[in-house]
């Protein structure tokens, strides 16, 4: 058994001192009462609700890895190569929400919820993804244009949510093409741009949902806050 107050801390919601100052002020119950008491004792097992945010039970875990390239999106490979998995240490078996190619890198959830992992996976989730492609050749109207207005793959025709042409290097004829998806078809955008006639030649996942990797470098990581967490549960249950 643990002082609230400090199982609150520990679980990264806050720190100690705020969370005896939300329990003080009636914000925090305990297996569905409130508790007032700084001295109050929990222990495992025990349904924390902070402000409306359900804490999450510690033994589940979530991570945003800023994913770096040549690195594979599985928890093991036949060939030895380095996992993303391998770039978090932890006891628990963790694994990867959707995949990431090799090459590709950025943002990328992982985690030990299946409940959690199988929702945002799930097509009627409708998560939106923000790439980032650098595309061979200078991207016009004649590629963008057809990109927005759908191309088909695998009989379906996939448009896109989002498509803004961000940088055009004209001295080494590359581009820099934003693009949003919200479907999780393999090697989705790199086939979306080779169907308008467009390489991609770099590829990187700038956000998953709400969650983005703008201040992780790569291939770090950082655990998720119980308050993202149940953005992400509401964020499925919303779609369902
Ligand atoms: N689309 C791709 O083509 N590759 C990825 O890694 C992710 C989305």
């Amino acid at each position: 058994m643990e002082r609230l107050q400090k199982v609150i801390a520990a679980m990264g919601y806050c720190s100690r001192r705020k969370a005896e100052e939300l329990i003080q002020k009636g914000l925090v119950q305990v297996d569905g009462k409130i508790v007032t008491e700084l001295g109050t004792k929990v222990g495992k097992g025990q349904e924390i609700i902070v402000e409306g945010n359900l804490l999450q039970n510690t033994e589940k875990e979530y991570y945003l890895l800023n994913k770096p390239r040549g690195v594979i999106t599985s928890t093991k490979d036949d060939k030895n190569r380095k996992t993303v998995v391998d770039l978090i240490p932890t006891e628990k078996r963790i694994y990867p929400v959707g995949r990431l190619d090799y090459d590709t890198t950025g943002a990328l959830l992982l985690t030990n919820d299946g409940t959690l992992a199988n929702a945002l996976t799930h097509p009627s989730s409708n998560l939106e993804k923000v790439y980032i492609a650098k595309v061979k050749g200078i991207a016009g109207g004649e590629h963008l244009v057809p990109l927005k207005n759908g191309v088909i793959l695998d009989d379906v025709k996939i448009i896109p949510d989002r498509v803004k042409l961000r940088k055009v290097d004209k001295e080494h004829g590359t581009s820099i093409v934003e693009i949003t998806i919200h479907d999780g078809k393999y090697h989705e955008v790199k086939r979306l741009f080779e169907q308008v006639g467009l390489e991609v030649i770099k590829l990187k996942r700038e956000s998953f949902a709400f969650l983005d990797v703008k201040k992780l470098p790569s291939g770090s990581y950082r655990k998720l806050t119980p308050k993202e967490v149940n953005c992400l549960y509401t964020y499925v249950n919303k779609n369902k």
